[in-house]
């Protein structure tokens, strides 16, 4: 993977010849090359910034030595044309994952541009994007302010690199860590077994691989619901690049997006069987938000976008029945778990008291069928509110 970072700091990025990316360096993994800014301008100060339109404190990078660095790393050794993904570090970009990580290690090539200041003026994105027709990420850290992108840089390089195949020698260690499925790693212990009166829990001196697995799953559920209880809804699923999926309450200010959400899940059915006799093809906006006042309606949203809705409540005529509609998700997250997240969420916020979970469901959807067995439901005496359809329920635990 080729790696060009430019920056007015050069010199910050020298921690990347040490360790392992440096030895993927050495190695021919990782061919990174760190640019001067500076030598992109044309004064004797080697100015990069000036001061904000509009007024305001702080400076801003200038367009110019920008454009000139990006087309001075474009033209560098690339007789063929390729085009790096440039990645801008800023606060205000997406947030930086595991999921991205994976996602960024598949490129070829990634370009970083280390912003200072308050910041590169807005132009250098568009030119970046619409001119030299570069994927363009704006990628934070997380929520707080550094002063320049380097920190970043080194961050995400170091994240990156090390999925890169080849850099870390065993690529097992890399499956089992912390966010590679959501939740958090497992306590770990070296020798001695006994430390300072402190013991290694029996079971992994048990030799009981079964056991030991089995233990190491309940830490890690244990510990994600300690320290980081966000990551447990989003442990199955994530929406469009690798960004988790949060799943809320929905309110009032939701149905206009929650009616569009749902009325194109019915059209894909009322396509699917040739009928219009699909109930949530005719729910308006007045229907789905009075379906709040008699129902809970969940949503699971992606960086804002709604991308799945689920509508859960005790039925009116067996209160220990809880009823689960319209499980809706959108077309691109087809196939993530989303559904069975969302399933699994209906299912948890079930009331005590609560001894059967029922759905209805269009019979001709074998897969959906095939689906809802494997999360245990079976096709249930009661009977279906509308031909073609009927009712699965499962006997709650
Ligand atoms: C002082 S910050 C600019 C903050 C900017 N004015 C704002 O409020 O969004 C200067 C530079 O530090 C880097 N930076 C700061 N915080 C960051 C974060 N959380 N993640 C990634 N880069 C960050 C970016 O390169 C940014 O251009």
């Amino acid at each position: 993977m080729r790696v060009d970072v430019v920056s007015i700091f050069p010199d910050y990025l020298a921690p990347l010849d040490l360790s392992l990316i440096g030895k993927a360096r050495e190695d021919g993994l990782l061919d990174v090359r760190v640019h001067d800014l500076r030598d992109f301008t044309h004064d004797r100060h080697r100015t990069v910034d000036d001061t904000p339109y509009g007024g305001g404190a702080g400076m801003v990078m200038k367009p110019q030595p920008w454009a000139e660095a990006l087309d001075h790393v474009l033209a560098l050794d690339n007789p063929s044309g390729a085009k790096p993904h440039l990645v801008v570090p800023g606060p205000g970009g997406q947030p930086f994952s595991q999921a991205l990580a994976r996602r960024l290690a598949l490129e070829p090539w990634l370009a970083f541009a280390c912003g200072r200041y308050e910041g590169i003026d807005e132009r250098v994105y568009e030119h970046a994007r619409d001119d030299l027709g570069l994927e363009v990420s704006v990628v934070s850290l997380g929520d707080y302010v550094l002063n320049g992108g380097e920190v970043a840089v080194l961050a995400m390089v170091e994240a990156i690199g090390r999925l890169v195949p080849g850099v870390i020698g065993n690529a097992e260690s890399l499956v089992e860590e912390s966010h590679e499925d959501g939740l958090l790693e497992y306590p770990i212990y070296t020798k001695p077994s006994s430390w300072n009166g402190r013991d290694v829990p029996a079971v992994l001196l048990s030799g009981n691989h079964g056991a030991i697995a089995a233990w190491r799953h309940e830490q890690r559920l244990a510990r994600t619901a300690a320290r980081r209880p966000d990551l447990l809804h989003a442990s199955h699923a994530t929406g469009p690049d690798g960004v988790p999926v949060d799943i809320t309450a929905a309110t009032r200010g939701d149905v206009p997006e929650l009616a569009v959400l749902l009325r194109a899940c019915a059209a894909e059915e009322a396509v699917a069987t040739g009928s219009l006799d699909v109930p949530a093809l005719h729910e308006g906006l007045d229907e789905v938000s009075s379906a709040l006042e008699t129902s809970q309606t969940w949503l699971a949203r992606s960086a804002g976008r709604l991308v799945g809705a689920v509508r859960t409540r005790r039925s009116p005529d067996a209160g220990d029945r809880w009823e689960i509609s319209r499980l809706c998700v959108t077309p691109d997250l087809d196939g993530s778990g989303l559904d069975r997240q969302l399933l699994d969420h209906a299912e948890d916020t079930a009331p005590d008291g609560i001894r059967t979970l029922t759905l209805e469901v269009g019979a001709h959807r074998t897969d959906a069928l095939k689906a809802y067995r494997k999360a245990g439901y079976r096709p249930a005496d009661t009977p279906a509110s509308r031909p073609g359809t009927v009712v699965l329920a499962k006997r709650r635990r």
